[in-house]
């Protein structure tokens, strides 16, 4: 196991009604920006009992954050947060708008170009950088992301997508009610679904170091997935369900299975810039990659596909590599058995659009991918083959 250091910060209030407990948690005096979406937690009436726990506090809204945020709408809030002298943000809403949120905590009290802190890559950001954002907390309505627990977000910014990763990003607290999911469209249930499964993976089909907790709980995890999955999509309003994938997505993404393994992370890169090419979902883009890069890295992933196989799809097979297709084979059905297309033709992408998303990755600098950084353009350019 390689060396680590740990320590995550977040206030989980889970379950139902918990979110009055923001009233502990916001102070009496503060001034604050809620930020929310396109309208779902206005429409469910989330917005409305925000509103009321937080009684006579001084506060002002920002609506309008769309899936995959945008720099040019998160950069109005920042004007916001100047103007009206925020001190605090509450972030209502899926994955994109707790980014979001946390990009304009972000760049409010930074001084220089906004841009630049996009273009740092993930975990470049220092205290030397800046030291100081706005305070925020979250309350969930999508399980997938993992950005309720977690210090990053992605950020669209002309034609790509920019991760940014800090430590004064934790949210203050996040309210994880599964009640708040049971408005969702099934296809982002779905997307969901996919989002955490292969936040595990990427996290877990690397190499073996011996890792075991880190192993058992990714596998874990996995296996909840495939045993809750049919129960959130065909019973909305399962609160069993929809609680387990809701703590399924926050320990997927919340650094602890990530401790002290090697991680890949090369389907969400190849991933994000379907997304910022095509506009294909999230948890879609991953669901494209993912089984096409298991058939291109086989060798390289061998151990720990077999060890997938094993345990989390009880493949006893004597033969290894009918052990591995077999393996590959049942993520890409459970994939689309939820739903989720795995095919780029069946997104209307064909093989002349390869060379633009080549081209994209290598002008984001995104040229060495893996947990080796071995997978270079060329593989990637077999994995989108092998995609179609
Ligand atoms: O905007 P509203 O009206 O709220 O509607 C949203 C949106 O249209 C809707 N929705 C959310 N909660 C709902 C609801 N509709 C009805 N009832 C509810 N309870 O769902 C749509 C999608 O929302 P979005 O927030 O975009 O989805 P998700 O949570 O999947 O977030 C995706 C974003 O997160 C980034 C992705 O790249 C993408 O930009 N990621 C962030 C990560 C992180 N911070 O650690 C890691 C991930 O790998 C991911 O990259
Ligand atoms: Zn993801």
């Amino acid at each position: 196991m390689f060396n680590f250091t740990y320590h995550n910060p977040v206030r989980i209030f889970f379950g139902k009604d918990q979110i009055k407990k923001i009233d502990t948690q916001i102070p009496i005096s503060a001034k604050i920006l809620i930020t929310y979406g396109g309208g779902s937690a206005v429409k469910s009436g989330l917005m409305e009992q925000v509103k009321s726990i937080l009684g006579n506090r001084n506060y002002i809204e920002f609506g309008g954050i769309e899936p995959n945020p945008r720099y040019e709408t998160l950069m109005k809030a920042v004007e916001l947060v100047h103007s009206e002298n925020i001190d605090f943000m509450l972030a209502v809403g899926g994955g994109s708008v707790l980014d979001g949120t946390k990009f304009i905590s972000l760049v409010s009290h930074y001084e220089g170009n906004a841009v630049d802190l996009l273009k740092m890559g993930w975990g470049n950001i220092t205290s030397k950088i800046i030291n100081k954002v706005v305070p925020f907390g979250a309350i969930l309505t999508l399980p997938a992301t993992g950005s309720e627990m977690n210090p990053g977000a992605v950020i669209s910014y002309e034609n790509g997508k920019f991760g940014v990763m800090y430590e004064l990003l934790y949210p203050q607290f996040s309210v994880l009610d599964p009640t708040y999911t049971f408005t969702l469209p099934i296809i982002q249930v779905a997307n969901g679904i996919v989002d955490t499964f292969v936040h595990t993976v990427e996290q877990y089909m690397t190499y073996p170091v011996d890792a075991r907790i880190q192993d058992r709980f990714a596998e874990g995890i996995l296996q909840t997935l495939i045993e809750i999955a049919p129960a959130n999509l065909n019973e909305p309003k399962n609160y069993d369900a929809r609680a387990n994938l809701m703590w399924s997505a926050t320990m997927a993404l919340n650094g602890n299975i990530g401790l002290g393994v090697p991680q890949d992370w090369a389907t969400h890169a190849i991933g994000h810039e379907l997304t910022a090419l095509f506009g294909i979902d999230h948890g879609q883009t991953l669901a494209i990659i993912y089984p096409a890069l298991l058939e291109v890295r086989k060798t390289e992933k061998r151990a720990k596909l077999l060890q997938y196989a094993e345990r989390v799809w009880h493949i006893d097979n004597k033969d290894e590599n009918k052990k591995m297709d077999l393996a590959i084979l049942k993520t890409r059905t459970f994939f689309e058995s939820l739903g989720v297309q795995t095919r780029m033709s069946k997104y209307g992408i064909t093989n002349s659009d390869i060379p633009r998303i080549i081209e994209n990755l290598n002008s984001h600098g995104i040229t060495k991918l893996s947990e080796t950084g071995d997978l270079t353009l060329e593989i990637v350019e077999k994995i989108l083959k092998k995609a179609m």
